[in-house]
């Protein structure tokens, strides 16, 4: 596994999440926001082997993306993985830390249910709702994924502010350096049940919206990327602003 400092503040390991959680210190973070693969594209195991870039873009609408790896689970598996990585972000977390795990509605059940087994206390759903999101001929327009909410233990509120449930935020093609990259001013809400100073972990860091966020908002972050393309890409878009 390679580790890269960036700055003071920022640590991403190049690596398997499992491994690389593996290795890190019980109760040494103050949350875990993240973002895993949702293995959700295609109904067949065949469609679901696909490049993510297939899967996930329109056809008239593709571009270019490093290949996001760990894509291809079913639901059966994705929640017995999820579980163990889980498990280990909970031993690494501190008492009262918040989680927030990013996933759709295919995995909601699998989410929820992974992270109660993994010991976290789940405290609800937080919606992110995507304008940008295609239009279902016949059907509901399928414009929002979840954040799931959970704390390990009781939970350490560091604000007075009530947080809405309901966040709308487009996807900016034009900006996001990953096929799946999260926009980066809901990641800067989602910081706001951080401590200021304190640490977050993220497993699965992909183009690195959570350390730029946690970076912009006062925050540490530790993160974690399979893939050598994007544990770069991100490393280059955090050394730009560090
Ligand atoms: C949905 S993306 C994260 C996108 C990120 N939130 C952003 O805004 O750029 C999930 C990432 O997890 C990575 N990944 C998949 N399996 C992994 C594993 N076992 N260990 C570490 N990273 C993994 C993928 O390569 C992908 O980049």
């Amino acid at each position: 596994m390679d580790c890269l400092k960036i700055g003071n503040d920022t640590v991403i390991y190049q690596g398997e999440a499992l491994s690389v959680l593996h290795s890190l210190p019980t109760a040494s973070v103050d949350a875990v926001i993240t973002d895993p693969p949702y293995s959700t594209g295609g109904m067949t195991l065949a469609s679901k082997q696909q490049d993510p870039c297939k899967k996930y873009q329109n056809s008239g609408t593709r571009k270019a993306y490093p290949a996001m790896l760990g894509d291809t689970r079913d639901q059966r598996s994705y929640a017995f993985w999820a579980t163990w990585w889980l498990s280990e972000c909970w031993r690494i977390a501190r008492d009262g830390s918040p989680l927030l795990v990013f996933t759709d509605w295919r995995q909601l059940p699998s989410v929820t249910d992974a992270i109660q087994a993994a010991g976290w206390l789940w405290r609800g759903v937080v919606v992110w709702q995507k304008p940008s999101a295609r239009p279902a001929i016949g059907e509901f327009r399928r414009e929002t994924e979840f954040v799931i909410y959970g704390s390990k233990g009781k939970p350490n509120l560091h604000s007075r502010r009530c947080f809405p449930g309901v966040f709308k935020y487009p996807v900016n093609a034009s900006t996001k350096v990953h096929i799946a990259g999260k926009p980066l001013e809901l990641l800067k809400e989602l910081m706001g049940v951080v401590v200021e100073g304190g640490t977050v972990l993220d497993p699965f860091l992909g183009g690195g919206t959570t350390a730029h966020a946690a970076q912009l908002t006062g925050r540490k972050c530790i993160g974690v990327e399979l893939s050598p393309e994007y544990a770069k890409l991100s490393a280059e878009r955090l050394q730009k602003i560090a």
